[in-house]
Order: structure tokens, then sequence, then C-alpha cells
């Protein structure tokens, strides 16, 4: 039996997965590692830990699937995108990374945004924002003792999650256009890193990793024992958008997470929206293909927050039974803008609120408030991107979409199909195709696009008068919380 390995390398933990030609998972590993919050707003991961728990997923992967080494046949990487490390020729760390979620660069981007916000958008994309890599790589050149100095004697490598793997992996130091596209460094026109961005962001050319396609070899590993090709490479959001075989111009997936990530596929045509990213899908052969993108930070990480903040229930699931207590949610909403809100607001500024609130209002509510939020908020997103494509249906993944309450009520909220896979891991599984296609083990977009296999289909029931009153009464509640940290 022959399989394709996919690491995926998330914001919590590093996955491996085994998948065979007709995408059955044959064996899977999983392990976490430690969340480092030095200060308020920071978010950190120490490089090497997740090394060693990508390398500890792997084992277990090969393990269970009761494979050997010679039944690899490729590896593909998919990781949380943005998140920032640099490291030395022997591929230690000078650092920990800059996560993705750490805010610690919010000022510095403040200021940029006022005389470059126009131009940033222009060539990358991207809403300027702490988010993406630019600001935390120069944040590391300015504050790690020496480190200026080194990346200017070209003797340090900057990379994303992906680059770092590969690096340790293969020894090459190279990326794919869709984590490049998610620096705020790369030139999504010209296919190439801008040297304008790099001056203003003050960052020498020499420590970026080469770009290449999302699927080729990038080079062997020796990892386990004999050379295996590493030959694919995309950020989770858009691997996950090729694992929903959203290969046409239109076709969306939303993928619900820790927050929820909500990409459409806008073929050869590069679309700007104000209030949404412009980003590379993939590459191949030579070929982007771009996509618009809604970032929501935080949809699943609510309902941590309930289980493990507030502590009014013991797991995730139990939300699906109480919302499905009430009839409607009694007036009260919840905005969970915990680190200030993503698409399609950008307030780096508002805070959470829950509000509506009685003397009747108990866990059930606060339940039925939070799924109903993850829910609104795609819509929020759905809507800025109707504005430019037109939206047919929703294709799902992730961990939440087993919640069959939260799935009809966003089927409710769009008015729109919301459709479920019958492979849940798409992020995983678009990491494999990529690797696979590559080494042949896959010939084509069609064969991909064929095993693709519907689950379950959500159909709108909410009729339209209470679908908008329902939404009206979420855009209130956001208003609120729009700005509530500047008071
Ligand atoms: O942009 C951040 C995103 O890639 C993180 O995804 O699934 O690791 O939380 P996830």
């Amino acid at each position: 039996m022959k399989a394709v390995l996919a690491l995926d390398e998330g914001t919590t933990s590093a996955r491996a997965i085994l998948f065979d030609r007709e995408s059955n998972i044959l064996g899977l590993g999983q392990f976490e590692f430690s969340q480092y919050y030095p200060k308020p707003g920071w978010v950190e991961h120490n490089p090497e830990e997740i090394w060693e728990a990508q390398v500890r997923a792997i084992k277990v992967a090969i393990e269970k699937a009761k494979l050997s080494p010679q039944d690899i046949v490729a590896i593909g990487i998919t990781n949380q995108r943005e998140t920032t490390i640099i490291w030395d020729k022997n591929g230690k760390p000078v650092y920990n990374a800059i996560v993705w979620q750490c805010r610690r660069t919010a000022e510095m981007i403040e200021e940029i945004k006022r005389e470059y916000g126009d131009l940033i958008k222009e060539k990358t994309g991207l809403v300027p924002d702490a988010y993406f890599s630019a600001s935390k790589i120069r944040w590391l050149l300015d504050n790690v003792p020496g480190l200026r100095e080194k990346a200017e004697r070209g003797e340090v490598y900057f990379g994303t999650v992906d680059t770092f793997l590969i690096y340790k992996l293969t020894g090459e130091h190279v990326t794919d256009y869709s984590n490049a596209s998610r620096t705020m460094l790369f030139n999504i026109k010209k296919l190439e890193w801008d040297e304008e961005l790099l001056e203003i962001f003050k960052i020498p050319q020499d420590i970026l990793p080469k770009v290449k396609d999302s699927s080729e070899v990038y080079g062997y590993t020796k990892l386990l024992g004999r050379e295996i090709p590493v030959s694919g490479d995309a950020g989770d959001q858009q691997a996950a958008l090729f694992g929903q075989a959203a290969f046409e111009e239109g076709m969306v997936k939303a993928t619900y997470g820790t927050g929820n990530f909500i990409l459409v596929n806008t073929g050869k045509k590069l679309l700007y929206s104000k209030n949404l990213l412009t980003t590379i899908a993939w590459g191949l052969k030579g070929e982007v293909t771009y996509a618009l993108e809604g970032s929501i930070f935080i949809t699943g990480a609510a309902v941590q927050w309930l289980r493990d903040g507030i502590k009014i229930i013991e797991h995730a699931s139990e939300t699906e039974e109480l919302a499905k207590k009430l009839d409607s949610n009694e007036g009260v909403y919840f905005v969970p803008a915990f680190v200030g809100l993503g698409a399609p607001y950008w307030d780096q500024f508002a805070r959470g609120l829950i509000i509506g609130i009685t003397r009747g209002t108990g866990r059930e509510h606060l339940a039925r408030a939070t799924l109903e939020a993850i829910a609104y908020l795609t819509r929020d997103v759905i809507e800025e991107m109707e504005k430019l494509v037109e939206v047919r249906e929703l294709r799902v993944d992730g961990g939440a979409t087993a919640n069959n309450f939260l799935m009809q009520f966003q089927a409710d909220i769009l008015g729109r199909r919301v459709v479920r896979p019958v492979v849940k891991e798409t992020t995983a599984l678009g990491a494999a195709y990529l690797a696979g296609l590559a080494v042949d083990f896959w010939n084509d977009l069609k064969e991909i696009a064929e095993l693709w296999k519907v689950e379950r289909v959500f159909e709108p029931k909410l009729d339209e008068k209470t679908r908008e009153k329902l939404y009206r009464g979420w855009k209130e509640a956001v208003k609120r919380a729009l700005g509530w940290a500047k008071i």
C-alpha cells in the first residue's frame, strides 16, 4: 500500500496524516505544543517544540497505519500561516516564533498604515495589520541583540513554519506562493519579493526564502531512513480550499477552527475588496490561482472560552444540546472580539461583549449566542464576497462542523446551502494532494475533484423575515463592540 504523508502544523498542535490514493486516512498522529504569552496580547511558540511534536506525530501516524517508510511516496506540508521564525545555518532559532495572533506590533502597523496603507493593499492584497509577518520580522531584527548585523551578513534565515519545517527536513530554504502572500512583503502581481516594502520594513532580502510552486519537489528528507521527496507546501487555509476540491472560480470553503477562514477561488482574477484580503491560493505549474479571504480570528476559541474560561460546559459538543433547548436566541448576542475583530471590520480595538441579558438568561443562551456568532461572522464575510463574486454554496470543514445545530443555523442565516464532505481533514488532504500531484501519485485536478464526496447538505429553512431580524440584531451588537479598548 502506497501513501502520501501530510504534515499539518497548526496553531495549537502538530499533526501527521497518511492518505491512500482514494483519500482514506490510514494513520494519524497529533501532539500539542506550548503556547507562550510573555505579555498581554503577545503570543509565541518554541520552534524546537513544534519540530519535536511534528516528528513524534509522524512516527505515530506511520505506526498506526502499519506502514513502513518504503510505502511513503511523498511528504506535503501545510501550516499555520504568517507565524514568523528566524534561525541560523544549523537550524537553531534565534528567538521564539512570533505567532500570527500576536499583537506586539500593532502600534508599528498603525504608523506604517497611515503613510503606506494603500500601497501595501495594492501590492500585497492585504489589509495592513500586525497579523502578517512583515512587522514581526522587523520586530525581531530590532529587538534580538546582534540579529540585524547577522541578517545583513546573510547568516540567518527567515521563514514561516512551512519554510522552517522544509529546512529541517531537507536543508532547502524555500516557501510557496500561498505562504509568501501572507508575509506582506510579496508582490502578488509581479510574483516577487517587493523591494519597496522590504525598504519600508527595513528587511534585508537575503534572509527571505525562494518562492516556489505549491506542488513540486523542494528536496529530499532522510528523516525516516530513506530519501523521501518533500513536494507539497501551502498555508493551511489555502490547503483546505485545495482539499475541498474548490478548483473552479466562485467555489467557497469555510474552515471552522480557532477562528474561521473563508476563501473563495477567484481563478486568474486578482480582485480587490476593501475589507477582505486578496491572497494567492496556490501556484501550480508556474501559474498562480488567486482567492479572496475573510479571516475571522475568534470562533472555536469562543467555545473554548465557555469551557476553559467561564467553565459553563465541559465539552465543546455540549453547546449543540444547550442551544437546541431554546427556540430562539431570546435577544442575547455575543460578539467574541477577544483580540479585536478581523474581516470585515478590521478593528484592532474592538473587544468582546454579551448583550441582551435578562434575569432569565442562562448557560443555554450563552451557548446559543456563541454558535450563532460563528454563523453571523461567517455571513459578514460572505456578504463582502458577494459584492464581487456570486456565492452559491459553502463547503465546510474543521472541528466545529460536527455541530449540526451550527451547520443548520449557518445555512439558515446565509440563506445558502452548506455542504459537509465525507473527509473532514481537508487541510491535511490538500497538502497531501499537492505533494502527490508532484510525484504523479494523483494525475490531475479532475481526478482529485472526483474523490471529493458529500456527507451531508444543510438546506436553509428559516423564513427571510426572521433571518434578517436576527442578523440586524447582530449588526447592532457589533456596533457596540467596536473601538471599545480605546474608551
Ligand atoms: O492565518 C492563520 C491560520 O493559518 C491559522 O490556522 O488552523 O492553525 O488556527 P489554524
